[in-house]
């Protein structure tokens, strides 16, 4: 079977985030697919998906769809008559109401149906939000019509949830960036795929329903997951959602410790989730042994501190100055990263890239990784191997790095 994944502002990093989860399935096909300004991920297989849990699980996908067989009871004829077909079987009493990425092929459906004498709407996919209020998942007529292949949405990314984890959480620290959630599951996920084991089908998805008890499900049982830049806690929140159970939380700064459990507490409330442990220590993550124990963490995922918030008028030497202090901080809290991770422990680690006119200067660390001991894991994407993945939104000076790396 066919599925369509509508992929969010960061194509590449969506894809590696749905090959990630996926890499103990063996996918027959995939690959990306653009249409406008929206990019598509296609995988085929044979396995059922849930939708409904899947989207839960992904940061990076905006929608997911699978696809409709292209003859519906023996209806012959193009993409217009099978769309009709599919509609009215669909809803066979009442109006007739649907979606579709293409305006122009909507419209012309649209006059079809009313010529055959069926009372129709035709609703503008603006955005989620449009799909979601005129609840076009429910009555399965999202439709994505992409290379002559008919798609029918199946589930939509709780856009509102998240943005309510968001915003309305007790603190923030906008001074030292916040990371978007999407992108905290996006890394949490990257995390995970290593210990999936090719072949042995689709991991066990870690989404928690409200009410929950912390059970860690599947190869996530009993980890420890540890944010050692953790600030305000947005990846402490995400993998406790993705059903953690077993969390550290570090930071430096004694006000970052304190939101970070104030946001955890909230979130668990919201939720109503029972049986999460969450250790909050105050700590500089080059000192990280003095309160952890050797061999003790299985997953670190974090966003490191970004250095001094940029104008954009720095020059290239004032830059390149604050990324070789960077770097000596990170490689020095690598050193005990490496010591506190159990032997293949994993880490996810998003590292500032700075732009400067059309160029970028970037942290090089791959070979003083490998020194401390660290292996790097590259991402998929498709059929490529990516040693890191860049997540930048137009306009800003600072773009992420995400890297991954292990403990060989
Ligand atoms: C970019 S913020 C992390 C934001 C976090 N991902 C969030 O979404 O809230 C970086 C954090 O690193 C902390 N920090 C800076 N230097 C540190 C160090 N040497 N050891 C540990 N934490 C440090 C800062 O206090 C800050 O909270």
């Amino acid at each position: 079977m066919n599925f369509l994944f509508q992929l969010g502002h960061q194509p590449l990093i969506s894809t590696a985030e749905i090959q990630a989860v996926f890499s103990s399935l063996k996918l027959k096909n995939i690959k990306t697919l653009k249409q406008n300004s929206n990019q598509y991920l296609l995988i085929e297989t044979n396995k059922k998906l849930d939708s409904a849990k899947l989207i839960k699980q992904l940061g990076g996908t905006i929608k997911i769809a699978t696809e409709i067989p292209p003859l519906i009871k023996g209806g012959e004829g193009g993409l217009l008559t099978h769309l009709q077909e599919y509609l009215i079987t669909n809803c066979p009493t009442g109006k007739i109401e649907y979606s579709l990425n293409d305006q122009r092929l909507a419209l012309e459906l649209k006059k079809a149906l009313k010529t055959n004498g069926y009372s129709v709407r035709y609703i503008e996919p603006k955005n989620t939000a449009t799909i979601l209020y005129n609840k076009l998942v429910e009555k399965k007529s999202d439709l994505t019509v992409i290379n002559k292949q008919i798609f029918v949405t199946t589930a939509l990314q709780p856009f509102e949830e998240m943005a309510e984890r968001d915003y309305q959480r007790p603190d923030s620290d906008d001074l030292s960036g916040m990371l978007p959630p999407k992108l905290a599951k996006i890394m949490i996920n990257l995390a995970l795929s290593p210990f999936y084991q090719e072949g042995a089908g689709l991991p066990d998805m870690p989404s928690r329903q409200a009410g929950g008890v912390a059970e860690g499900a599947g190869v996530i049982k009993n980890k420890i997951l540890l944010d050692p830049f953790c600030g305000s806690g947005t990846i402490l929140n995400e993998a406790t959602l993705m059903n953690f159970n077993n969390l550290i939380a570090a930071d430096i700064s004694e006000k970052a410790v304190v939101d970070s459990e104030k946001n955890f507490l909230w979130l668990k409330e919201k939720y109503n989730l029972k049986n999460i442990g969450c250790q909050f220590i105050i700590s500089d993550a080059t000192q990280l042994t003095k309160k952890i124990k050797n061999n003790s963490v299985t997953l670190i995922v974090t966003e490191t501190y970004l250095g001094k918030p940029l104008t954009g008028r720095e020059n290239k030497n004032q830059l390149e100055k604050q990324l070789t202090e960077l770097k000596s901080l990170y490689l020095k809290a690598c050193q005990e990263f490496y010591k506190i991770l159990e032997p293949q422990g994993v880490i996810v680690i998003a590292i500032p890239k700075f732009k400067i006119g059309n160029d970028w200067l970037a942290i090089n660390w791959e070979k003083d990784l490998k020194k401390i001991g660290f292996e790097i894991m590259p991402f998929r994407v498709e059929t490529q191997n990516f040693a890191s993945l860049l997540y930048h939104r137009p306009n800003q000076h600072l773009g992420r790095e995400i890297y991954r790396f292990k403990k060989s």
